[in-house]
């Protein structure tokens, strides 16, 4: 048999915000070579965990989240103790928001926490408006109302009111006069060339499609953001997942021509694509193929139907053969969901011993999958029926946020040899996957 592990190529990958295909998965190594972004390995980790004196995430710490830009200079400008924020976004283009959308909240929930920082979230109103599919409603009040409803979602993983500043990009375009002026800026040095070459969206776009990039971009610059940090320039950090690399990109070649005008180049950290249940190197997504994706306002009954009928499973065919030659973990969903959502080394690898050897049958990995999924959803829909007005109003109100940090102590750190095994480096198979 061929072997198909060996004859993807870097052309046979597509990511971009718009489009994600892969002729034979997504192969992430790939990746960090095509976008040319660094690894997160052991040795980063360990300086988050020292630093922040915070134990890294456990998406940190399975490489889930695995590739960064300038994450070193960021954590050097931490480590001096200057000032950093924290920046992410969300298209609101459909009213459920899957458990896909919060793998980069929770993550940046986890970093607002961590550094103490400031966060500010961009909710993309007309960015979903000026993309909008020919099926979709074509006025921008609909995206707006969006935001708002999917704020509620945001909101609910927990993100800190004091230091977090949410807003709909259609408003913050009109009112914040910061936000204009980079965006002129940016305008005054793009050409409609270099969004084609490096987004590749062209002369059939619309104008408004055209300008996104600027305006996505632009809040990676604090001076963006006078009420907040008056006219200090500080340092950016966007979590993200790895199709919004670009927009960085972006920013950083921005503030390479700009230098004397001291725009900072954010640092990004970039994640996988959380799987839909057809296939662990897939993407999640809300308009394709809906059955196989999990809604955080899906009941438990769902989320057990949709596992059971649609995670792709690598086990045998038949009970017998799977006693007799066990499952494939590399493509199993139920087990790659558990990389997300069991955070136990110790417990994952029993389970991935059991059942590579055919022990644990496709049935009970899923059940376990059901299991912590229902919890996790189930938790956030009473957290979101927690969500007033009032604090929806709070976090989208333009305001001074708190940018005050209380000291820990240190923690713990775990040996070299631990930290070396950890970030791209981790084995998600835990010892069983070539067996
Ligand atoms: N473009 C993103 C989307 O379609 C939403 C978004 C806006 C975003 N600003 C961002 C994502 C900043 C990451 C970082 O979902």
């Amino acid at each position: 048999m061929e072997n198909i592990e060996s004859e993807k190529t870097i052309d046979d990958v597509v990511i971009t915000p718009w489009e994600v295909s892969s002729k034979n998965g997504i192969d992430y190594n790939i990746l960090l070579e095509k976008f040319g972004t660094e690894a997160i390995d052991g040795n980063m980790i360990e300086r988050f965990e020292r630093l922040t004196k915070m134990p890294a995430h456990t998406w940190l710490r399975r490489g889930l989240f695995f590739s960064h830009r300038d994450l070193n200079k960021l954590l050097d400008a931490y480590e001096n103790g200057e000032d950093i924020y924290l920046y992410t976004g969300r298209g609101p283009s459909s009213e459920s928001m899957h458990l896909g959308h919060m793998i980069p909240f929770d993550f940046t929930k986890y970093l607002q926490d961590a550094f103490q920082a400031i966060l500010v979230i961009q909710m993309s109103d007309d960015e979903k408006y000026y993309f909008r599919k020919p099926n979709q409603p074509d006025n921008l009040q609909h995206y707006n109302d969006l935001a708002y409803k999917n704020a509620r979602d945001i909101i609910a993983r927990g993100f800190n009111i004091e230091k977090t500043y949410m807003f709909a990009n259609s408003e913050e375009i009109r009112n914040n006069r910061e936000y204009f002026n980079i965006f002129l800026e940016m305008a005054n040095q793009f050409r409609p060339k270099d969004v084609e070459s490096v987004f590749g969206i062209g002369s059939n776009f619309s104008i408004n499609q055209l300008l996104w990039p600027l305006m996505q971009s632009a809040p990676a610059f604090s001076t963006m953001f006078k009420t907040i940090f008056q006219d200090e320039n500080v340092f950016c950090l966007v979590p993200c997942a790895i199709d919004q690399d670009v927009y960085f990109r972006f920013c950083r070649d921005f503030s390479n021509e700009n230098k004397s005008k001291g725009y900072k180049k954010p640092a990004v950290i970039l994640s996988e694509f959380f799987p839909a249940l057809q296939g662990a190197n897939s993407k999640m997504s809300s308009s394709v193929d809906a059955p196989t994706t999990i809604f955080l306002d899906d009941t438990p009954e769902q989320i057990k139907t949709k596992i059971n009928k649609y995670a792709l499973s690598g086990g045998g065919e038949t009970a017998k053969l799977h006693r007799e030659n066990g499952a494939d973990l590399t493509v199993d969903v139920a087990f790659h969901s558990l990389l997300y959502f069991h955070d136990n080394d110790e417990e994952l690898a029993i389970i991935a011993h059991d059942y590579k050897k055919g022990i644990m049958m496709t049935s009970e990995i899923k059940r376990i999958a059901i299991e912590k999924i229902t919890a996790f959803v189930q938790q956030h829909q009473h957290n979101k029926s927690l969500v007033t007005d009032d604090i929806v109003n709070e976090f989208f109100r333009k305001r001074p946020l708190n940018r005050e940090k209380t000291s820990r102590p240190d923690i713990t750190l775990k040996t070299p040899e631990e930290y070396s095994r950890l970030g791209v480096n981790f084995d998600r198979y835990f010892g069983m996957e070539n067996i």
